[in-house]
């Protein structure tokens, strides 16, 4: 994210910035802390938990870092100032959303599917408000990026419209949707998620053939990753709504001529991310592999067409893209042209001085753990005079040809390809604090944390990258019947239509009801330099009225408008208790609130998270 707006504030020196970060405090996702010479196994088991609680705590309005965030709201990250990201994406949300469905379907963990249905019920509302983007009547509003955390319209300025918001919103709530249907809940696939999606889908046959905002908020002109977001989106959604007797016709007419628009992006040898614009830009942007593994579909082959991981083309952009960031980054100094490095958005970037970021770094990872797939179901590699250059950086005696899987080449092409993608994600360990915690970006000269903390975009990009590393597989979106290129490129339209959608009446979905709650207080007590506040009450895990073992509270989200102390416990489901906030200064005395003590009963429900907010008295 988050735009050029922020420049002035982002000249200060990093050191600068860092200091003006609060301290993290007790109340960063718990989970065990890790040894960084872990071997990568060991260490993307530990960080998945820590990565999806990463998420949910940033989800409201009972997430633990989500004060404030109304129900169904995700929140892009806690931070409130440098940066402030203190708001709900519609890009973000989505590509996070997907993920979680993904996350549920695979796993079944039913405290996701209440988290999916009220975001779901969310959106729904959110398409409902009027913004500087505009509103429902002609469809524009939905390309509005950000909302404000109770869900009102932000009225700031800001790079709008963003256009890959509806596309991507879309896909995770099809992805959803046919889980409902193959679980036998067609209507609410029908009459819950349809409407939402069928607005969507007008959009982006409306819209896309007119340039927006990029996903960094910065360059307004076509955007590879929102191009291809759309395509898939129409494609989908087309077989999304024949397969609940609906029809998208203008699904059908605009997705051949967005596919047509894609392949403008390729240069004949890479992909030029950001067109219909002067960026004064190369056009290696990790735009592209965002592009790519989100467009990943496991049942394609390797097709140009829709920049499939394993195309010799994406291939290609992938080693254009990385190698970029070669010489730019003091901590990729040294590193053989072989292998991995911290990868960032693109070389000119100035935000926070340019830094590599988690999430483009792991979709360097994904993208050929992908890819490896395709090449598996396929039964062979074909390398092109496209792909070569890549192949022969990490596998020197590469050369044009197909190999079958029977093949030795195959063997060592494969397990080149798996050590090369383990390499990325192995930079991501070593950059990431033992904590789990992952921010925006990390320093390209130190690798300290950088930016936003806890970045919901992050820790969703971590659980798909090793997702694809373990070959649990999204559903397929129909790539591989939308590889047909109409013979000439049209600029066009499909005028849309609009409604409200208003059905959020979910059936009750049989769940897990959940024996241990992460309680999550949140207190507001102004206080002065020095003072810390804690809560103390009735249980043992609230140090059984003791103020010695009182649980302190977290002031990383503490501001002058909202004095926010905050901090979480778990506690068995049903446990009712007696609780109480206390404040101790620097020499260790100790004032409690006034009576009376305050009481809560934790909930016996499928849900994992709770929360309390309280006054200081
Ligand atoms: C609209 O589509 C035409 C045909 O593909 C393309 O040449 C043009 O650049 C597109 N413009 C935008 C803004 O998408
Ligand atoms: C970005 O481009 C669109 C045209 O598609 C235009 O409506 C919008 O005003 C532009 N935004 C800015 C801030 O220039
Ligand atoms: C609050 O709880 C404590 C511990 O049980 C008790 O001693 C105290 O009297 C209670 N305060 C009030 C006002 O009931």
């Amino acid at each position: 994210m988050f735009l050029t707006m922020l420049v002035t504030t982002l000249l200060l020196p990093v050191s600068t910035l860092i200091s003006l970060l609060p301290p993290l405090t007790n109340a960063i996702p718990s989970g065990p802390r890790l040894d960084k010479r872990a071997d990568l196994d060991t260490w993307i088991a530990a960080q998945t938990p820590i990565s999806l609680s990463g998420i949910l705590a940033n989800f409201g309005p009972s997430g633990m870092k989500a004060y404030g965030a109304s129900t169904g709201i995700l929140l892009a990250s806690p931070s409130k100032t440098n940066p402030d990201y203190f708001y709900t994406w519609t890009r973000d949300s989505a590509l996070v959303f997907k993920t979680l469905v993904d996350q549920f379907i695979s796993t079944g963990d039913t405290d996701l599917q209440l988290q999916i249905d009220d975001y779901i019920s969310a959106q729904a509302k959110l398409q409902t408000v009027s913004n500087p983007s505009g509103s429902l009547s002609n469809g524009a509003g939905l390309a509005e990026p950000k909302y404000m955390p109770t869900g009102s319209a932000f009225t700031g300025d800001w790079g709008r419209p963003q256009r890959d918001g509806p596309a991507l919103r879309s896909t995770a709530l099809i992805a959803y949707g046919k889980w409902l249907i193959n679980n036998g809940y067609t209507a609410a696939a029908t009459n819950i998620v349809w409407p939402v999606v069928q607005n969507d889908l007008q959009y982006v046959g409306q819209y896309w053939n007119q340039t927006g905002f990029d996903l960094w908020e910065e360059v307004n002109g076509s955007s590879f990753f929102t191009t291809a977001a759309q395509h898939r989106a129409l494609v989908e959604g087309s077989s999304f709504a024949a397969s609940i007797g609906q029809t998208c016709s203008n699904c059908d007419s605009q997705a051949p001529q967005i596919r047509c628009f894609l392949q403008q992006y390729w240069n004949g040898q890479y992909i030029v991310s950001n067109i219909n614009t002067n960026t004064g830009r190369s056009g290696k942007d990790a735009n592209s592999c965002l592009a790519s593994i989100h467009t990943f579909d496991p049942e394609a082959g390797c097709d140009d067409a829709t920049f499939q991981p394993c195309s010799p083309k994406m291939l290609a952009n992938h080693k254009a893209l990385t190698d970029s960031f070669r010489s730019v980054y003091a901590i990729n100094a040294g590193i053989a042209a072989s292998s991995a490095v911290a990868v960032g958005r693109y070389l000119e970037d100035v935000y926070y001085n340019g830094n590599p970021w988690y999430l483009t770094t792991l979709c360097a990872a994904e993208q050929l753990y992908s890819a490896l797939y395709q090449f598996n179901t396929a039964g062979s590699i074909t390398i092109t005079s496209t792909s070569l250059s890549f192949w022969q950086a990490i596998y020197a005696s590469a050369a044009t040809g197909t190999y079958a899987s029977s093949s030795s080449t195959y063997t060592s092409l494969t397990s080149a390809l798996k050590t090369y993608a383990d390499g990325y994600v192995a930079i991501v360990q070593k950059y990431t604090p033992a904590s789990g915690a992952l921010a925006e970006q990390f320093d390209k000269s130190t690798g300290t944390p950088l930016s936003a903390v806890d970045l919901t975009w992050s820790y969703a990009s971590f659980l798909t990258m090793a997702a694809a590393r373990n070959n649990v597989l999204p559903a397929s979106w129909g790539a591989a019947t939308a590889s047909t290129i109409p013979s000439t490129c049209s600029a066009s339209s499909a005028t849309g239509s609009y409604t409200a959608a208003t059905n959020t009446a979910w059936p009750s979905f049989p769940c897990t009801t959940v024996s241990t709650v992460q309680l999550t207080f949140n207190v507001l007590a102004t206080t002065s330099s020095g003072q810390n506040v804690y809560v103390v009450g009735s249980i043992a895990e609230l140090g059984t009225w003791n103020p010695t073992n009182a649980i302190k509270l977290g002031a990383d989200m503490y501001t002058d408008g909202t004095p926010l102390w905050y901090g979480s416990v778990k506690v068995a489901a049903g446990t009712a208790f007696e609780y109480k906030y206390l404040r101790k200064e620097s020499d260790g005395s100790v004032t409690w609130e006034s009576d009376p003590n305050r009481s809560f009963t934790v909930p016996t429900s499928c849900r994992k998270d709770a929360s309390v907010s309280d006054n200081w008295r």
